[in-house]
């Protein structure tokens, strides 16, 4: 009788070991680990069983050597297969509570911010809505009555010229409609739908064809303020454009008024604000004009009101110190997150 060699017999259980390592390791379910049992530890054709068999067919001498061996690859499997059987039926959940440990330190998070000129519109209409003004919305697409007519702007004004506005074609208007070139024409819809009194804000885009440059650009934000009621006099517009600035800017903010020229308003001024020892200008304001009341169906002889428009462009640059305001527009995030928005309204 040939004997198996002592060599062949070790070589098969190495590869026996190796092959259910790999399949036990494949197991990902209880029926792939059954499978894997049956074909590595089954009792009757098992792949272990049959290698026991040739433990039989060593010579004498290489008996107790192969015995130890068959021992050892066997007790290896038994614990393969004790490991791979915890893993598949460990519950889920405790996989997951056990990978993930909520005290280590996450990735840093880029949080995004308001826009700075959101940021200023946002303070202006909460400082206005303190002093007890509502804020409201108007449309940007607007028709040449309440961009000029109705704001006393008549056909011949200058202000209407092609060349300062954005007019637009459009087929079913005999009349262009325009993107408006100011928010004054809120005050004429808010009075066109309301009685007084009434004390409104409303805040939003602009637009002129102007060259783009340090102060300028085609499309800016205005901020309008309209109050009407019996009795109102200049001193109310100082004083609620002084409580405005000392709120937006800090400290006791001084006003000053410049006599100017608007069509919808009579008398009509410039506002500065005095800010750090410089006045700076901030837009225009005045008395409604009579003209403007009677427009929309008020009676000059028992209202009166002030109005005023401010740049928000021009005010946010002051208050954040930004020299050229194209820099807003320009949508760089090493420019924008600057401006923390924290505690702000
Ligand atoms: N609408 C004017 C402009 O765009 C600004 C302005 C001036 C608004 C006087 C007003 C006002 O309400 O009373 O230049």
């Amino acid at each position: 009788m040939t004997h198996l060699s002592l060599e062949t017999f070790v070589a098969e259980l190495n590869e026996l070991r190796v092959g259910a390592e790999r399949m036990l390791a494949e197991a990902t379910d209880a029926a792939a680990l059954e499978s894997a049992r049956v074909a590595f530890l089954g009792a009757k054709s098992g792949r272990l069983k049959t290698a026991q068999r040739g433990l039989g067919q060593l010579a004498k001498a290489d008996k107790p050597a192969g015995g130890r061996h068959f021992n050892a690859v066997k007790q290896e499997v038994d614990a393969l297969f004790a490991a791979a059987h915890e893993r598949v039926s460990a519950p889920i959940d405790a996989h997951r509570t056990t990978a993930i440990d909520v005290t280590l330190p996450g990735d840093s998070i880029r949080l995004g911010r308001v826009h700075p000129l959101t940021q200023t519109i946002r303070r202006v209409a909460a400082i206005m809505s303190h002093l007890g003004f509502e804020v409201v919305e108007g449309p940007e697409v607007e028709d040449q009555w309440h961009n000029f007519e109705a704001l006393a702007i008549p056909a011949e004004h200058p202000a209407r010229d092609p060349l300062d506005n954005f007019y637009l074609s459009v087929a079913s208007h005999a009349e262009p409609l325009l993107l408006r070139s100011q928010t004054s024409t809120v005050q004429i819809r808010v009075m066109e739908e309301r009685d007084p009194p009434l004390r409104i804000v409303s805040l939003g885009r602009v637009y002129r064809p102007d060259t783009a440059d340090a102060t300028h650009y085609p499309m800016f934000h205005q901020v309008e303020g309209l109050l009407v009621e019996p009795g109102i006099t200049m001193a109310h517009l100082k004083s609620v454009l002084r409580s405005f600035a000392s709120s937006f800017l800090g400290g006791d903010v001084h006003v000053r008024f410049r006599p100017s020229f608007f069509p919808f308003t009579e008398p009509s001024v410039e506002v500065d604000m005095e800010w750090n020892g410089r006045w700076i200008e901030m837009g225009g304001a005045g008395m409604v004009d009579p003209a403007v009341l009677e427009a929309v169906g008020y009676d000059p002889e028992t209202v009166s009101g002030f109005a005023f428009g401010l740049g928000v462009e021009r005010i946010a640059a002051r208050r954040f110190g930004v020299a050229d305001i194209r820099d807003f527009y320009r949508n760089d995030v090493r420019f924008l997150e600057q401006f923390s928005d924290r505690g702000q309204a």
